[in-house]
Formats: structure tokens, C-alpha cells, sequence
């Protein structure tokens, strides 16, 4: 049980690559937070893991509303203690292209995938932080050695941004939310190791979810065998992300921070 007595808090924790990842959470022992939209799917998420999971607390709600984020978070505080590995899953996508996208959909757009991530980290590293600033503080000011960040516990934060991070046709919104998501999280990385607090970001490519189906189903199967050849390894599934997440909280990744990881079907140009 690699993550017993830990606590994973995952947004879009109901669908996709957010419940794969609860999934393979709840398989290896680790407390479930999931925040997301969707409360008849949080509800199928549980009655997926309760034979193996009976730490599980959801909250349904907004990643764009400040207020349903803090009550998220405080919850899952008082109700475990602690967290130890937040997971931004939670996301949208609205294609178009420059000249016909309209203001509202790129706003919202920014609100869910960027700002959500932004007000989610800031309110798990709020409480994260607190012990180890003071900490720091006392030892700046009585001069004696900066703890080391390892004294400190061990956090993770893991952000999924995309391979449209990298400039994609008809995703002008989508991937300035993707690239931003990558701004997070190499600031986070080098604002947060010293309280031992790890920040990386994950790039898949097209995964098989609830969010793709449309496309990968649209004009007969076009954009489907576009993508198939686009990547030498084909779709992925939620899975492939999941295990990368994973290993990113586990002991093996110690010694990263800040990693941006394609996870890319082996593409190797992005136009
Ligand atoms: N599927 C892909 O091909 C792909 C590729 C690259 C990156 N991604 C990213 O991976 C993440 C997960 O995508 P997915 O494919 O699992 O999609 P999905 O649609 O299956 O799951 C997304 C989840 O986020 C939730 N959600 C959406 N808006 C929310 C909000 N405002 N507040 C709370 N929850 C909200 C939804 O209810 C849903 O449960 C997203 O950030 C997405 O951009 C997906």
C-alpha cells in the first residue's frame, strides 16, 4: 500500500484522468478528497472504490469560485488532518478558431483551467506553509542554519496541463490556459522547495475521456485517425496519465521539482 495513511486531493476527481487518478489513489491506500462539478459522477466514483476505500469525502463545487475552493480545502483539513498531494485535474475545453472565438468562452476558459489551478495551490500551500515559515523566520532571526527543506513534510502538487500548451490550430483559449498552467508551476516549484513542497506539471496528448469523446467520434472517425497518425502511439487512455501522476507523489520522484512531463503518444512535432 504505497500511499496508505496519505491524503489525495483531486480535482475533476469524477471524470477522466482526474477519477483514474482517484482510482489508482484509493488502490494503493491513499484518503480521497474530490472536488468537482459533477455530483452524480463523484457519486458513481464511489460506489467504484467504496470495496476498497472507506476514506472518502467529496465536496461539489466550483474550481473558479474562491469561496468553494477555501471550503474544500478546509474541510478536507478538518476532517484529515492534513493533505499531502494536490492534484488540478479539473478542467475545460472549448475549441474555435482566433477570428470566432467569443470573449466570454476564453474568460471562462482562463477562470476554470488557470485560475482554478492558482486558487487551489494557494489554498493548500496557505496551510502548508505555515509551521515551516515560522520555522525559518525563527532561525533567520536568532542567526542559526536555515532548516533544510527535507525537515520539513513532504507535499506534492501535480498540475495537468496539455500537449496544446505548445501552441495548437483552433485552441487559441485552451492553450494559453495550458501554457499559463506551466507558469504555475515552474514559479511554485522554485517559490515552494523550500518547504519541501514539490511542483510538476504533466503534458498529455489526446487521451480517450468524457472531454474527447466528441472529437474523437466526430466526422466519422476523422479527427480520430488524424490523431492516430498525428501520435506513432496512438490515443491514450486515462491510465497513462494516472501512473505518471502517481509516480510523481510516490518516493521514486524525491528528487525532482518543477518537472514539465510530456506525456505525448511519442509525437514528435506539435503542428
Ligand atoms: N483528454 C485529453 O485528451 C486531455 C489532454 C491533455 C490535457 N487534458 C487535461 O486533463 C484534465 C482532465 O481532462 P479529462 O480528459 O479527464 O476531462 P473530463 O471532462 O473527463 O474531466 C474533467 C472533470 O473536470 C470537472 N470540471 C470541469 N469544470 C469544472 C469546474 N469549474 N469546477 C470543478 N470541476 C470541473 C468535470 O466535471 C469533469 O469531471 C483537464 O485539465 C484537461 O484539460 C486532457
Amino acid at each position: 500500500m504505497k500511499f496508505k495513511n496519505k491524503v489525495a486531493l483531486i480535482t475533476g476527481g469524477a471524470s477522466g484522468i482526474g477519477r483514474e487518478t482517484v482510482i489508482q489513489f484509493a488502490q494503493n491506500g491513499a484518503k480521497i478528497g474530490i472536488f468537482d462539478l459533477d455530483q452524480k459522477n463523484i457519486e458513481s466514483v464511489r460506489k467504484q472504490i467504496m470495496d476498497y476505500c472507506d476514506d472518502f469525502v467529496s465536496i461539489t463545487g466550483d474550481v473558479s469560485n474562491k469561496k468553494n475552493v477555501q471550503e474544500c480545502v478546509d474541510t478536507l483539513f478538518e476532517k484529515y488532518g492534513d493533505v499531502d498531494y494536490l492534484i488540478n485535474s479539473a478542467g475545460i475545453l472549448k475549441d474555435n478558431m482566433i477570428d470566432k472565438i467569443q470573449e466570454e468562452i476564453f474568460d471562462e476558459m482562463l477562470a476554470v483551467n488557470l485560475k482554478g489551478t492558482f486558487l487551489f495551490i494557494q489554498a493548500c500551500v496557505r496551510n502548508w506553509i505555515k509551521a515551516p515559515k515560522l520555522t525559518i523566520e525563527t532561525a533567520k532571526k536568532e542567526g542559526k542554519p536555515i532548516p533544510k527543506p527535507t525537515s520539513f513534510p513532504d507535499k506534492r502538487i501535480i498540475n495537468v496541463s496539455s500537449m496544446a500548451a505548445e501552441g495548437n490550430i483552433g485552441q487559441i483559449a485552451y492553450s494559453a490556459t495550458k501554457a499559463g498552467v506551466i507558469g504555475i508551476t515552474k514559479t511554485a516549484a522554485k517559490e515552494l522547495i523550500q518547504y519541501n513542497i514539490r511542483t510538476h506539471a504533466v503534458m498529455p496528448a489526446l487521451i480517450y475521456s468524457p472531454m474527447t469523446e466528441g472529437l474523437v467520434t466526430k466526422d466519422d472517425g476523422k479527427w480520430k485517425k488524424y490523431y492516430e497518425v498525428r501520435n506513432p502511439l496512438g490515443i491514450g487512455e486515462p491510465k497513462h496519465v494516472a501512473d505518471v501522476i502517481l509516480f510523481l507523489c510516490g518516493t521514486e520522484s524525491h528528487f525532482m521539482n518543477g518537472a514539465i512531463i510530456p506525456i505525448s503518444g511519442g509525437r514528435l512535432h506539435s503542428l
